[in-house]
């Protein structure tokens, strides 16, 4: 049988976990006084009555406000080491996470000290024992040219992450969109993925330019492959992992997308599971684990191999992988 305590030791790699995503609302409350920042709510139910959202665009709404409380890099270290201590309770052995440098340039905040805060967190949380990497994301309802400025200004500070994304308002937002960024960042030597989220309209069309026109090395989400068997086999070929989020996706759309995520794996597609925004949709990534032993009929060797996957997946080195098992 696949218990809890099974799935919440199993070994993983987080994928795809934003670090803006991991702020919970105590944290939330005592930035907001430490830089003097009204959000508008002074208690932690106050701040959880606020997390109400249906749809991506309804989740962005309450997101990016709450960033404000975000100012010195201080706070970035503190957000992102309060994670991975919380990480390491779920198994979490590596993380490769997104941050949003422009949700806070655009507010006046330094993209060094958000860089230079994470980065720091990211150092030690070997202490945890958790090797952590960091993936710099673009806001794609941002203009294009704002995602290369934003490029140019972060490769002084390129030993800090590893790859870079695309996230945010992903409507009328296609990926050919950050063409001529994801080719610098490419140049650079950085690894690719992009955010192709649940049941977005022109979401095959999208997954079609990330694989063939954008050359990701990896997909955030991108279930609704399975509506295309053609691309599935694409994916499956070029070992291409899907970062799958199933309580977030509860939150965005109506469904988990359990039974889809279920098909992928046992057609050989490396897909895994991740957390998203944990502070937000309320669970951290074994939570995601057991929530998909609750809804579906996965063994324990399928469980086994989703996170085998999230190894395979991840943009470890050999020597680091060799390390994990
Ligand atoms: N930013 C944080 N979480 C996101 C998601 N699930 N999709 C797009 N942008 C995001
Ligand atoms: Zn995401």
């Amino acid at each position: 049988t696949v218990t809890p305590d099974f799935l919440r030791a199993l070994p993983k790699c987080e994928l795809h976990l934003h670090l803006e995503g991991t702020l919970e609302p105590e944290l939330k409350l005592e930035l907001a006084q430490r830089n003097g920042v009204d959000i508008g709510q002074s208690t932690v139910e106050e701040v959880r009555a606020t997390y109400q959202f249906d749809s991506l665009a309804s989740f962005l709404a309450v997101y990016y406000p709450a960033m404000n409380v975000l100012v010195e890099e201080q706070d970035f270290y503190d957000l992102a080491m309060a994670y991975f201590r919380r990480a390491q309770q779920d198994g979490v052995v590596r993380v490769e996470a997104f941050f949003d440098p422009q949700a806070h340039t655009s507010r006046g905040v330094p993209i060094e000290k958000v860089i230079l805060g994470y980065s720091r967190a990211a150092r030690d949380a070997a202490e945890l024992g958790i090797d952590a990497e960091l993936i710099l994301c673009f806001l794609r309802d941002f203009p294009a040219d704002d995602a290369l400025r934003t490029l140019t200004a972060a490769l002084p500070y390129k030993e800090h992450f590893i790859g870079v994304g695309l996230d945010s308002d992903e409507r009328d937002n296609p990926p050919s969109k950050f063409a001529e960024a994801f080719k610098l960042a490419r140049a650079e030597n950085l690894k690719l993925t992009m955010h192709c989220d649940i049941d977005q309209v022109g979401a095959i069309e999208h997954i079609r330019q990330v694989i063939e026109d954008i050359g990701v090395d990896r997909i955030d989400h991108g279930t609704n492959i399975v509506e295309n068997p053609a691309l599935v086999d694409v994916v499956r070929e070029r070992g291409l992992g899907l970062t799958c989020c199933p309580i977030s996706n509860s939150f965005v759309t109506d469904d988990s997308k359990a039974g889809d995520i279920v098909s992928l794996l046992r057609s050989g597609v490396k897909v895994m599971l991740n957390s998203d925004d944990p502070a937000y949709f309320g669970g951290y990534v074994a939570e995601n684990y057991i929530a998909l032993s609750k809804s579906t009929d996965l063994t324990r060797e399928e469980f086994v191999q989703l996170a085998r996957n999230s190894f395979d997946a991840s943009w470890a080195s050999e020597e680091q992988k060799s390390r994990y098992v």
